[in-house]
């Protein structure tokens, strides 16, 4: 049986975000359908600090690496939000990080747990993957740089539904009850706002415990595909840029996520 979940609702989600951490919006919309919540911002002739658009279906949601993201109507969390920081963009590294420790946060405070991080920005509950994050620059100044941040959370999708060929779970699988689709935005929109003046402020180096703590890759055989070829390791964390760490032997590599994708070993 289908389970018929609440529309998306702006004053419901604003109410669990608070009064103090609503005035970051400037502007907050839920569409009915959109090619991808993403373009929608970054399509937009202005666009301010703080705006939010939720969708309930996309048509053409966009992945990491040019890849489709799945996004079936009225079950699932199709999020974007712009977001100004005075950084420059080679200091937004670690960025996606500190995104994925808000929305595990946010899991946890749902009352999630058991979910973790896989370097550099997937959400996953056992083994498999709950929700995704894509950020892209919109405006890059010498000093400043805006951001769309989108995220995808798997929250009720279709049995039949294939991800990337990855494995996939949704919280109705992990919960086995009706999810509360407006909690969860609200909770996910009020850690980043935790969350981004944070990073504005202090860097990486504010989360670099949280992520250890959320780190599903220490201490795994992993196997790094590079366009030079794979090469395998431990995970050893992260640095203070956010590069993930691979030990070989006596030898500990930095690898950044610009061109890199990363396999359990023993998935190979
Ligand atoms: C990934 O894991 O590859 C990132 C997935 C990001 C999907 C979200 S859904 C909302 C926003 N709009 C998009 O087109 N993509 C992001």
């Amino acid at each position: 049986m289908m389970l018929e979940l609440e529309f998306l609702d702006t004053g419901t989600i604003y109410s669990v975000i608070g009064e103090e951490l609503s005035s970051y919006i400037n502007n907050f919309e839920i569409l009915p359908s959109v090619n991808s919540t993403n373009d929608y911002l970054l399509n937009k002739e202005t666009l301010v600090a703080g705006t939010i658009c939720l969708a309930e279906q996309q048509t053409a949601g966009r992945g990491r690496c040019g890849r489709n993201w799945l996004s079936p109507a009225s079950g699932n969390l199709y999020l974007s939000l712009s977001w100004d920081f005075t950084k420059k963009i080679a200091s937004l590294n670690g960025l996606t990080l500190v995104i994925g420790i808000a929305i595990i946060n946010a899991l946890n405070a749902y009352g999630l747990s058991r979910v973790k991080l896989k370097w550099p920005n997937d959400v996953y509950f056992s083994q498999r993957k709950l929700a995704g994050i894509l950020v892209e620059s919109a405006k890059i100044t010498k000093n400043s740089t805006q951001v769309v941040i989108g995220i995808g959370l798997n929250i009720y999708m279709p049995q039949e539904s294939t991800i990337l060929n990855q494995p996939w779970i949704d919280v109705y699988s992990i919960e086995k009850h009706p999810p509360d689709r407006n909690r969860l935005a609200g909770l996910i929109l009020r850690e980043l706002f935790i969350a981004l003046p944070k990073f504005q402020e202090f860097s990486l180096s504010a989360f670099r415990h949280r992520w250890q703590e959320l780190d599903l890759l220490v201490g795994q055989e992993l196997s790094i595909h590079t366009p030079k070829g794979d090469i395998l390791g431990i995970g050893a964390g992260i640095d203070e840029f956010g590069n993930l760490l691979l030990r070989q032997g006596n030898t500990v590599q930095a690898f950044n996520s610009g061109e890199i994708s990363v396999r359990f070993a023993s998935f190979i």
